[in-house]
């Protein structure tokens, strides 16, 4: 790929997956297969806004270091590739493969119907015989589409052995359809889903289903279903994910709460059109997701560079049963403490209101590990990229038990007047207690409350001197029971952390 980044540009992630150059959206056929994390993405190669879509590809062996490869899939004469999934066919199936086993892109090409406007979205496949680093259209493309239906997208496959079939849901307007195939190729109607269930702010898109054991009890299982619902410019949250636990038969889902619930999967403004992993092996064992850290609300104008648009952390999700229900929990993948560099820790500390423990240590590639005892302070919490202009803040409100960010005065935000804001989620404290696991990179931050049963990832974009530290209480002192601040590397070269001081 020709050099035309150096990674060090002003709002470069330095730990999260950015395209080199030019627009990222969602992150499309995520595989594992042959020591290999495969990470795919809704990709616009000639311009930094939302334009004809590709599928732009990077390989991980570790989930933290990406390369970039070529582009995997390009527009042909069924249009435009949209978002999709990407799975190994094990037993050849498809008849790909010659007996052998290789992997298999689904995913929506769209253009218009032929002689008018009317825009057109239908599945179809892709095949690779080398481990993905080259990609044949199948001839046979698309291998379905149903007329009546405007938004029908975002195909999601795995392969489940109840039925002996594949499975792919997808987004259909503002619900979901199930389908299943033997052999990828032929595809039967099963069941629709969503109509009455969840939010309906607005459309539905990029549907994950999967199943996960309840508080790690293999034998007590659940379903998951993710949807992305996009943006209505009505709601403040703008494009963002929701979920729905329960079960599925291979044939059908159904919802395990009353359908009025409404689950997020992120209480932040910036993780969407997030899927899993396929094939993940079962030594491992993980349910992976990465999510598109952005909003559709300002993703097209937020300040960048050369690029625009990056995935959120990686993060492994599981299930948890507590007094309101059954939850998706999430936590970052452990691979990520590999980028530790220096780690300072301290430990039952009583923080009075104007103390800052903090002073002096400075930084913009961080990990903060905290435990709070709440005492009678009224608020607690960290100012993360501070300078006399900046911060962004990852607060706990005691009394409403709400966990929040407040980003008004984060930075640059005159590209969208909803941007600068302050949003919260409701966190109940846990024994007395309230833990906090932040990432802070140079332009986002992303927490994860509780063992992450509340997650919030918004996008920042400070100057790169506004690298201040400090941990604060308001109105009464809070007990930090125990915290670690780590200074994490950069994945790009050796590269040392910038503006640290110690
Ligand atoms: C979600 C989405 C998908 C679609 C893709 C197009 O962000 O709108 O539904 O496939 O982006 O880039």
């Amino acid at each position: 790929m020709m050099r035309i980044t150096t990674y060090d540009e002003k709002y470069r992630p330095q730990f999260h997956f950015s395209p080199a150059a030019h627009w990222l959206n969602d992150p499309n056929g995520m595989v594992y297969y042959e020591g290999e994390y495969h990470l795919f993405y809704q990709h616009h190669p000639n311009g930094t806004t939302w334009g004809p879509m590709h599928w732009g590809h990077a390989v991980s062996r570790d989930l933290v270091h990406w390369e970039h490869l070529p582009i995997a899939l390009a527009p042909d004469h069924n249009g435009f590739i949209f978002s999709g999934s990407a799975v190994v066919d094990w037993n050849d199936t498809s008849g790909f493969f010659s007996g052998g086993s290789g992997l298999v892109a689904v995913f929506t090409h769209t253009d218009t119907y032929p002689g008018t406007e009317r825009s057109r979205q239908r599945q179809s496949l892709a095949y690779s015989l080398d481990k993905g680093r080259t990609w044949n259209m199948y001839e046979g493309n698309p291998v379905l589409a149903e007329e009546h239906i405007d938004d029908f997208r975002d195909p999601k496959v795995f392969w489940d052995e109840r039925i002996n079939r594949w499975v792919m849901v997808l987004a259909a307007g503002d619900r979901v359809r199930f389908y299943s195939s033997p052999d990828l190729k032929e595809w039967t109607f099963s069941s629709e889903f969503g109509a009455e269930d969840g939010s309906h702010d607005g459309v539905w898109e990029c549907p994950d289903l999967f199943e996960l054991p309840i508080d790690g009890d293999e034998g007590n299982k659940k379903w998951v279903l993710i949807v992305s619902i996009g943006d209505n410019p009505g709601t403040p949250e703008g494009s963002r994910t929701q979920y729905f636990v329960g079960e599925f038969d291979g044939m059908a889902f159904r919802n395990g709460n009353r359908s009025d619930t409404v689950l997020w999967l992120d209480y932040g403004r910036d993780n969407y059109a997030g899927v899993t992993w396929s094939d993940v092996s079962a030594e491992d064992g993980r349910r992976l997701l990465i999510g598109w850290m952005n909003n559709w609300k300002y993703a097209n104008s937020t300040a960048s560079g050369v690029w625009r648009g990056a995935m959120t952390l990686p993060r492994v999700l599981s299930l948890r049963s507590g007094p309101d229900g059954i939850r998706l929990v999430q936590i970052p993948v452990k691979e990520l403490q590999r980028l530790r560099l220096w780690s300072d820790r301290w430990d039952g500390l009583r923080i009075e209101p104007g103390q800052n423990p903090l002073q002096g240590l400075r930084g913009n590639q961080l990990e903060i590990e905290a435990d709070f005892e709440i005492g009678d302070a009224g608020q607690f919490g960290f100012k993360l990229r501070k300078s006399e202009r900046e911060q962004t803040v990852v607060g706990y409100d005691v009394r409403s038990s709400t966990l929040f960010i407040d980003r008004t005065k984060s930075g640059t935000a005159d590209f969208h007047h909803e941007f600068a804001c302050r949003h919260g989620a409701p966190l109940p404290p846990e024994n007395g207690r309230i833990k906090l696991h932040i990432f802070v990179d140079w332009s986002s931050v992303e927490v994860f409350a509780n063992g992450g049963k509340v997650v919030m990832t918004d996008q920042i974009f400070p100057e790169p001197a506004s690298t201040g530290l400090e941990l604060y209480a308001a109105e009464g002192a809070v007990k930090l029971v125990s915290m670690k601040v780590h200074t994490l590397k950069s994945i790009y070269s050796s590269r040392d952390p910038a503006a640290v001081a110690r």
